[in-house]
């Protein structure tokens, strides 16, 4: 059984990563300093798996509690979540995202290196692509992400593909995702985003279970099939999935060393395509406001998944029915996230 320093354990994607970890027969560490989570997301772990995973309320960036989490523990592999990733906040506040996503992810894989730990999973984002050229993106396409947030994420893709060239015992996985919703099946674990949500997902759950008034969509002069714009949305639990089978890959003698990945359905739909389907999937109608572009928006986004199915043999098994049917499910369980009591 091997063991699995999880940073951002207790977050959206790290959460849902979590249970499918100790589905996998994984033991997980979660690290996370509850920046954007909340503690609670430890006891819904538990509830869904009958495991309670060890848990250390330290921020990546402390290396001396990093340290002696990784000396207590024989670690044998690593999935960085941890990073702050509003893209907006990241424009207000660059050096708050460079010292946590860039310093921050420096500190602890000095740490990784000192403690000889070499298997790392990355999250990276389809945000490092800007506004591609052509669709659908392949891996292969330029990188000129267009906001400090992109920027961390590029500048971490960097530091690990020299660390790579220093040392090319280090296994290391870049996974680009496009854009995760859904949920858990049991509705106890889900996207909680603090405030207003920024993403479009969180935002009409929330008008949806009658929190919000109305949707504003963000331009309706794209040149897409109805004006509204397309991105590729990926059901959390296959990403998940995806962590698990980068892991594999990695720790599979016979792989290469350096993996990078898109991992989305390479599938597109439109905001309007999006409410479409999540009216479906919760009876309740959604309105919505036409409003101006949202600035360093792109049209149309989604991903070629070509090389994740041929390297880790994943493909995304869930649509976007099951994304809204999942979203609705945690949503309407929990309209006030994890602020709210346990549901039975
Ligand atoms: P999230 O905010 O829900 O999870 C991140 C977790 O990391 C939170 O629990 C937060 O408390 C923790 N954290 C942040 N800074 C930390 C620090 N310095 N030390 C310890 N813990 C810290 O976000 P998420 O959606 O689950 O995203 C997870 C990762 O995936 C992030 O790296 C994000 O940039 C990346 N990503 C997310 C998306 C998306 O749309 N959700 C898309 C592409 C990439
Ligand atoms: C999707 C579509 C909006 C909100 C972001 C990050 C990216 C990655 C995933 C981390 C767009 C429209 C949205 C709303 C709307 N995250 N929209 N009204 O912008 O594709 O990607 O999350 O790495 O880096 O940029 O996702 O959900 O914000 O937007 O009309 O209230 O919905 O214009 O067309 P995005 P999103």
């Amino acid at each position: 059984m091997q063991t699995i320093l999880v940073t951002g354990g207790l977050g959206y994607i790290g959460s849902h990563t979590v249970v499918q970890l100790i589905t996998a027969g994984y033991t997980p560490i979660i690290v996370d300093n509850l920046s954007n989570s909340s503690i609670k997301v430890l006891d819904r772990i538990e509830q869904i798996t009958q495991v309670k995973p060890v848990f250390y309320k330290h921020d990546i960036q402390d290396t001396s509690a990093i340290e002696e989490v990784l000396k207590r523990h024989k670690i044998d592999g690593v999935i960085h979540f941890a990073a702050s990733k509003a893209v907006g906040e990241s424009v207000q506040m660059p050096l708050d995202y460079y010292q946590n996503n860039v310093s921050g992810s420096i500190g602890l894989l000095q740490q990784l290196k000192l403690h000889n730990i070499k298997t790392i999973v990355f999250s990276s984002s389809a945000t490092v692509y800007g506004d591609p050229a052509t669709t659908p993106i392949t891996e292969s396409f330029p990188l000129k992400p267009t906001n400090p947030y992109g920027w961390t994420k590029f500048m971490i893709e960097q530091v690990l593909r020299d660390l790579h060239i220093s040392d090319n015992q280090f296994k290391i996985g870049i996974l680009r995702y496009f854009n995760p919703i859904g949920a858990h099946s049991s509705g106890l674990i889900g996207e909680d985003p603090q405030g207003v949500p920024n993403n479009l997902m969180p935002y009409i759950a929330q008008v949806a279970v009658g929190k919000r008034e109305y949707l504003s969509i963000f331009g309706n002069d794209y040149p897409t099939h109805d004006g509204t714009g397309i991105r590729d949305y990926i059901h959390v639990v296959d990403l998940a999935i995806g962590h698990i089978k980068a892991l594999e890959y990695l720790f599979d003698v016979n792989s290469q060393n350096l993996l990078t990945v898109n991992l989305g359905t390479g599938n597109g739909y439109s905001v309007l395509d999006v409410i479409k389907a999540f009216e479906k999937a919760s009876g309740k109608k959604i309105n919505y406001k036409f409003m101006p572009r949202r600035s360093g928006d792109v049209a149309t986004c989604y991903a070629d998944t070509k090389l994740a199915e041929k390297l880790l043999g994943w493909k995304a098994k869930f649509g976007i029915d099951e994304m809204c049917r999942d979203t609705w499910l945690w949503q309407s369980k929990n309209p006030n996230g994890y602020t709210g009591v346990i549901p039975v």
